[in-house]
């Protein structure tokens, strides 16, 4: 458990060669702290599995997990594409100088300023959700005299074994048109043909997310090249990109099995390879993994308060963080792994939850796990933070966002700890 840097030297543990307990000392707790070996690993693997010998291959981060211009330059860097799910995505990225034209742009209900935004700033592909957008995009576009490269996002039918909210296929979500609806991809169809400003070049589907099967991603292949190739030979349209999107599930408790980017890549690769041997209509694969890439780089660090003893009987440690650092728990039952970064070696012999310092009892960073003796000061680290923790944190009750740092062989500040004076720049 961990990411790749850490190293346990007798009771501490050490990143990358910097002990965590020194580090807090300077950037205060909480700390979100980034691995940059676990980051730049993971893409690598990427790039090396995502392979085939029948389709080529385009890997695109999935900025919703973590964003911010630190890590924009290292995707860059490797020239993945990045996607964007709002204007604010969209500013962020261009703002860190990552070009346009390697910028794919989701959304389920993109608002007419997003889709100007978009062709002003020429976003390299634009994922339309549905027909309404799509009606939109070509009136902006024969408006603005241009053209526009897009995917239309179909969902596909297919019930992957995760949390409900992170489910995104089921023939009730929210997301794209349904593959099974005639009637809308005739529609779809017929409008895009008619169309001179719209060049539609695939399909997109995104199943869900943290999901460790194959045979769900087995099933998305198998129905969305099969669609993609009866739809291009039915309209005789060009098709040659099909978006299979992300999820690929990271370990976040001890016992959970979890396939690694390359068992899973491997898998990927090869099924895409049977499927496509036979097809020369579909030429490059899209996948767009986001988790995977930052989620295990991650740790949180907290300073331990003291157990509070209730007279039921649960014993709570107190953190200085919480649901606003790490929503996760509260929003999906998720469950992290923690230990004392001062106490590797010590014997945990105390069963407590480990809760923050929101007004909610649903402030939960872990439930019903032992932790050793603690002394006030002690510094706690949660694993496997890297993803949807910084994104989706908040200021509830005023708490400041805690700093980002990254760490190599130096360390890099990826975003600042917020000050009391930035909860009031609004209200000015
Ligand atoms: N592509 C699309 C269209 C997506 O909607 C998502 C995630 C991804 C790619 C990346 O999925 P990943 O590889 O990161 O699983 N807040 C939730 C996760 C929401 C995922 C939303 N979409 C969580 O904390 O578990």
């Amino acid at each position: 458990m961990g990411p790749k840097g850490l190293e346990i030297i007798g009771n501490d543990a050490y990143l990358n060669g910097y002990k965590l307990e020194s580090l807090v000392k300077q950037y205060t707790t909480p700390l979100y702290v980034m691995d940059e070996k676990s980051i730049r690993s993971a893409i690598e693997d990427y790039q090396t599995y995502f392979k085939g010998n029948y389709f080529k291959s385009s890997i695109i981060y999935a900025s919703k997990a973590f964003l911010v211009p630190k890590l924009v330059e290292i995707i860059n860097e490797y020239h993945l594409y990045m996607d964007a799910v709002s204007i604010g995505d969209l500013y962020v990225a261009l703002q860190s100088n990552f070009p346009p034209q390697d910028l794919v742009f989701h959304g389920n209900n993109k608002s007419f300023e997003e889709l100007n935004f978009a062709i002003d700033n020429k976003i390299g592909l634009i994922v339309v959700d549905n027909y309404h957008e799509l009606q939109q995009l070509i009136a902006i576009c024969e408006a603005k005299k241009t053209t526009q490269n897009i995917l239309f996002r179909l969902n596909p039918g297919i019930n992957a074994h995760t949390h409900k909210y992170i489910q995104t296929a089921k023939y009730t979500s929210k997301f794209g048109e349904s593959m099974y609806d005639e009637k809308i991809i005739d529609k779809i169809m017929n409008t895009i043909k008619a169309s001179t400003c719209m060049h539609l070049k695939g399909f997109h589907a995104h199943i869900g997310s943290q999901i460790h099967e194959f045979g769900a991603f087995r099933a998305e292949i198998n129905k969305m090249v099969k669609f993609q190739e009866k739809i291009s030979t039915k309209y005789q349209y060009d098709l040659p990109i099909l978006n299979l999107g992300g999820g690929f599930g990271i370990q976040y408790e001890h016992h959970e099995k979890n396939m690694s980017i390359k068992d899973m890549m491997m898998h990927i690769s090869q099924r895409l390879d049977e499927v496509l041997k036979e097809n020369n209509k579909i030429k490059e694969i899209m996948i767009e993994p986001g988790r995977s890439i930052v989620g295990p780089a991650g740790i949180t660090l907290y300073t331990c308060s003291q157990i509070k003893k209730t007279y039921g009987g649960t014993n709570y440690l107190f953190v200085d963080g919480g649901m606003t650092d790490n929503i996760r728990p509260a929003l999906y039952n998720a469950t992290y792994e923690c230990d004392i970064v001062n106490k590797m070696q010590e014997k945990k012999d105390i069963l407590v939850d480990v809760v923050g310092k929101c007004c909610e009892s649903g402030d939960i960073i872990r439930k019903n796990v032992y932790v050793p003796h603690i002394d006030n000061g002690d510094i706690m680290m949660v694993y496997a933070t890297g993803a949807y923790n910084y994104s989706m944190s908040s200021n509830y009750n005023n708490l400041l966002k805690p700093a980002v740092i990254l760490v190599g062989e130096e360390i890099t500040v990826m975003s600042k700890k917020e000050q009391l004076s930035d909860l009031l720049r609004l209200f000015k």
